[in-house]
């Protein structure tokens, strides 16, 4: 648009339109679609001029911009996602307030202006259309909502990007409360909204020009226990559908991230199941092995964070997929009315388990944070069957995914439906907890923590109840650990 041309500037000049005590929304979703000049100009501006600002973004960052901008001291309050180790050490030093959030939800506490006035966005984009409205890049996250709430918008132009995502988005902006409209998607590949975000022009304030590609995944390879994990889901799902219990054409999947989520859905590939589907907030590599193989029809998700191969084949060849993609705010790819009612297959990853099936996905030893929730809340709670996977030992066998108690509870019991590590699943939709444990100690946890666990059982009964407990030993295994640097007794 040509009367935005003045405001093409450095991102050192942008970077002054942010001051201290400011709230800032930057796009950003696992790593794809990020600011990628902005942090590094604003980390730069707080080393030469301290100052704070809470930081809001969809996601994850890429490009260890959460590490330059935790070392800059810029970030007083962070939220609602996080994976970096810098960033982690100073959250669990009491330095940043970090607020692990529902990533559907941080943009309604915005417009409920729950965080004061969003005072500026940083969006990044693959242009910026004759009517003034942006087309966003790899994700949409909470973009959108930013740029229309926020008094400035600063737009990144990332050459870097395919225009060709030009029309793959579709940006839905719920009405207000409490007479909001339905949420009309009723199929994975429904388009409801707008291909690009409209804003006023004139609340652009900044252009900046970049040329900087997405920070690739830093999935790891499936090694021999997440592909176990695969196998007993794909035979479960196959067990399902014989039963008649499950359509042969399965629900649309959602997976989180990691490398066991990305492990599990990459299993489909050696599966009999066809025309599958994803809605789904994070696309990664195994989304697009699976459509290469013809395994799947249609996904639709908030990002696209894949590794640097996938990334050149499918950014290069985008044109390819146009028909099968679409990005959407993850308010809408997270909506807990979507969920409910597509029926989704949700399967996240737990830190670890207890006997009667609530997870712990973010606390180590329930106090130190590891990423946050991210969406793996919107979709458990929703989803026809929410499934938490986990390797049974971490650490090299010294700690134990399966515990009599978490100690901190992101997805509690009536959430959670099946629990499946390399040692086998637990299916605990319809029992009562008391059935539950048998299962999970047996099927799920690691041999040399059965004993430990069926003994605590045992101690447990006599205190009696629905879900009996023996508190004063509930976390003995958690202070062996803390104590000895081990779950397993000397
Ligand atoms: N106690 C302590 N540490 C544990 C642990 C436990 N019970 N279980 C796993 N870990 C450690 C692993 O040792 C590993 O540590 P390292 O990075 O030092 O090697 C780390 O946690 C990651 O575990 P890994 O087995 O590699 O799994 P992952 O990469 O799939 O990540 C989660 C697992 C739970 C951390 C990750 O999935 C997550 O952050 N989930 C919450 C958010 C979410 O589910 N989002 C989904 C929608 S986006």
């Amino acid at each position: 648009m040509r009367a935005l041309k003045d405001r093409v500037m450095s991102a050192d000049e942008a970077a002054t339109l942010v001051q201290d005590g400011m709230v800032v929304g930057m796009s950003g979703f696992t790593r794809a679609g990020d600011a990628k000049d902005m942090p590094v100009a604003l980390a730069k501006r707080a080393r030469e001029q301290p100052m704070k600002i809470t930081l809001i973004t969809g996601a994850s960052l890429g490009h260890d911009s959460d590490k330059a901008l935790t070392e800059a001291g810029l970030l007083a309050r962070r939220l609602p996602f996080q994976v970096d180790a810098t960033l982690r050490s100073a959250i669990n030093r009491g330095e940043v307030m970090f607020v692990d959030q529902h990533l559907s939800e941080t943009v309604e506490f915005l417009r409920a202006g729950q965080f004061g006035r969003l005072d500026v966005a940083v969006i990044e984009a693959v242009a910026i259309s004759e009517d003034g409205s942006i087309v966003p890049s790899s994700s949409v996250g909470n973009s959108a909502s930013f740029a229309i709430l926020a008094d400035k918008v600063i737009v990144e132009i990332n050459l870097a990007q395919p225009v060709e995502f030009e029309g793959m988005h579709d940006i839905w902006i719920p009405g207000h409360r409490p007479h909001r409209e339905p949420l009309p998607i009723v199929n994975v590949s429904d388009r409801v909204g707008r291909p690009t975000v409209k804003i006023p022009p004139e609340k652009i304030a900044a252009i900046i020009i970049t040329d900087t590609p997405d920070s690739a995944s830093t999935v790891q390879p499936a090694d021999a226990e997440t592909q176990a994990i695969a196998n007993h889901l794909i035979e479960f799902f196959t067990h399902e559908v014989k039963r008649g219990r499950m359509p042969a054409r399965l629900p649309a999947i959602q997976s989180g991230i990691g490398t066991i989520a990305n492990a599990v859905l990459k299993g489909f590939l050696q599966s009999p199941f066809e025309h599958l589907t994803m809605y789904s907030e994070v696309l990664q590599d195994s989304t697009f092995e699976l459509m290469d193989a013809g395994k799947m029809d249609f996904a639709s998700g908030s990002s696209i964070t894949v590794s640097r191969p996938m990334q050149q084949q499918v950014f290069q060849n985008l044109a390819r997929y146009r028909d099968k993609l679409v990005l959407r705010p993850q308010e809408v790819s997270n909506h807990p009315e979507v969920i409910r009612r597509l029926g989704l297959i949700a399967l996240n990853t737990a830190l670890e388990a207890d006997i009667y099936g609530n997870v712990n996905s973010t606390h180590v030893y329930g106090t130190h944070m590891m990423n946050g929730i991210g969406g793996s809340g919107d979709f458990a709670r929703n989803a026809s069957l929410a499934i938490f996977a986990t390797k049974s030992v971490a650490k090299g066998g010294k700690v134990s995914s399966i515990v009599p108690m978490v100690p901190h509870v992101d997805h509690n019991e009536h959430d959670v439906d099946l629990i499946v590590t390399e040692q086998g699943l637990a299916d605990l939709r319809t029992l009562a907890p008391r059935e539950r444990v048998k299962l999970i100690v047996e099927n799920c946890a690691h041999p040399a923590y059965r004993d430990l666990l069926r003994d605590y059982y045992r101690d447990a009964l006599k205190y009696g109840g629905q879900t009996p407990h023996a508190l004063e030993r509930a976390y003995e295994m958690h202070i062996r650990l803390r104590d000895s640097g081990s779950m397993l007794p000397r």
